[in-house]
């Protein structure tokens, strides 16, 4: 039987690994292209016990072209390419400041030798991971996806940009190419058997493995960043998505895509709620029936006040909405946190 493969970069990453169950529940191949720079190879331990199965890897990096095609001409020798997901990236805010030639390089160089080798190979099929970072600061919120580009706040904000811009060039001269770019808000969560997870290597820079790590006494106390924005209690407010339904609309966009004739859209992918940083704990302290040692600091430069999505074209386009609450997903979290605390 011919194997109807998607090659999935970064997919032994925090999204990408989700993904790869999702994909394989849904009867594609998944192949994924890792070179462990920010996820450790024990992810596919994890993703055997849940698949019964280990998926296929191969540890390259995605701005080496010439390994690249290799991998494309392998697969191509077992069966067909059903499309290429791309999560693999660098993604801390803080870093990108201090590195941004190593974001340039890796962010844009590694999504511009992709959209080559697929258009080598003419594949056709292209789901890139975006983010809400490329709206900054919204005039209005819930965002939709007309709303501009804002000047971006970091150099990984602008990669992503950059990418967007450079995949919708590609998309206009190559006609092959149908793409969705999928603007994330905040992934959170952990698949329900705890056998994978955000796994941020050193100190976590986000808001939930910061907060359980600190729940787990394994950091200080959770500094929730400023209580002095014009919000319902002075924390900023984001929206929060379960990352298994995240992964989902991955396999709905891909999908999508197999059945359009030179379509490039752009979707917010969130739940379309906003949450405070002080009602993320108090619900977490709720689901999972425990304190989170947590004070009030100063604000963190760069956060914006408010953003959550209007999430409507996902629905109408791709047939994807959230499924799973903000409670699901802080009692996954947890769960999460307290198998890693058993197995290191
Ligand atoms: C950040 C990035 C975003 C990126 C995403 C994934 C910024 C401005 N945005 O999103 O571009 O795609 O991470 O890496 O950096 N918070 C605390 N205490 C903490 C940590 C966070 O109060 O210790 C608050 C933050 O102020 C924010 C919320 O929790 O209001 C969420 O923060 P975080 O998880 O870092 O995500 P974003 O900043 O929304």
């Amino acid at each position: 039987m011919k194997l109807n493969q998607v090659i999935i970069t970064g997919g032994a990453g925090y999204i990408g690994s989700h993904t790869v169950v999702e994909l394989i529940h849904a009867g594609y191949e998944p192949v994924i292209i890792d070179n462990f720079s920010n996820s450790h190879p024990r992810v596919l331990d994890g993703l055997e016990r849940i698949l019964n199965r280990r998926p296929q890897l191969f540890e390259v990096d995605c701005c080496d072209e010439t390994a690249l095609n290799g991998v494309f001409e392998s697969c191509l020798q077992q069966g067909n390419i059903a499309g290429v997901i791309h999560f693999a990236a660098f993604k801390a805010v803080g870093e990108s400041t201090a590195e941004p030639l190593q974001y340039f390089r890796n962010n844009i160089g590694s999504t511009a030798a992709l959209l080559a080798v697929m258009h080598r190979h003419g594949v056709g099929s292209f789901v890139f991971s975006s983010s809400c970072t490329v709206y900054g600061q919204p005039e209005q919120i819930p965002v939709d996806e007309h709303a501009p580009f804002l000047p971006a706040e970091s150099p990984y904000g602008y990669t992503k940009q950059a990418c967007e811009r450079l995949i919708s060039d590609a998309h206009f001269a190559h006609s092959e190419l149908n793409v969705t770019l999928l603007r994330y808000f905040n992934p959170i969560g952990a698949h329900p058997t705890g056998l994978i997870g955000e796994l941020p290597l050193g100190h976590p820079n986000n808001l939930i493995p910061f907060l359980t790590q600190a729940t787990a006494g394994l950091r200080d106390p959770l500094t929730v960043f400023g209580n002095d924005y014009p919000t319902a209690d002075g924390t900023c407010v984001r929206d929060y998505i379960h990352v298994v339904d995240l992964a989902k609309a991955h396999v709905a966009a891909l999908n999508w895509l197999q059945d359009q004739h030179h379509a490039c859209e752009a979707l917010n992918l969130g739940t379309g709620n906003g949450s405070t940083v002080l009602q993320v704990i108090q619900a977490f302290e709720t689901a999972n029936n425990i304190q989170v040692p947590h004070a009030i600091g100063p604000r963190r430069p760069g956060d914006v006040t408010a953003i959550y999505a209007d999430a409507k074209k996902a629905k109408k386009l791709i047939g994807w909405e959230c499924e799973l609450s903000l409670e699901e997903a802080l009692k996954d979290a947890w769960n999460w946190q307290k198998k890693l605390g058993e197995t290191s």
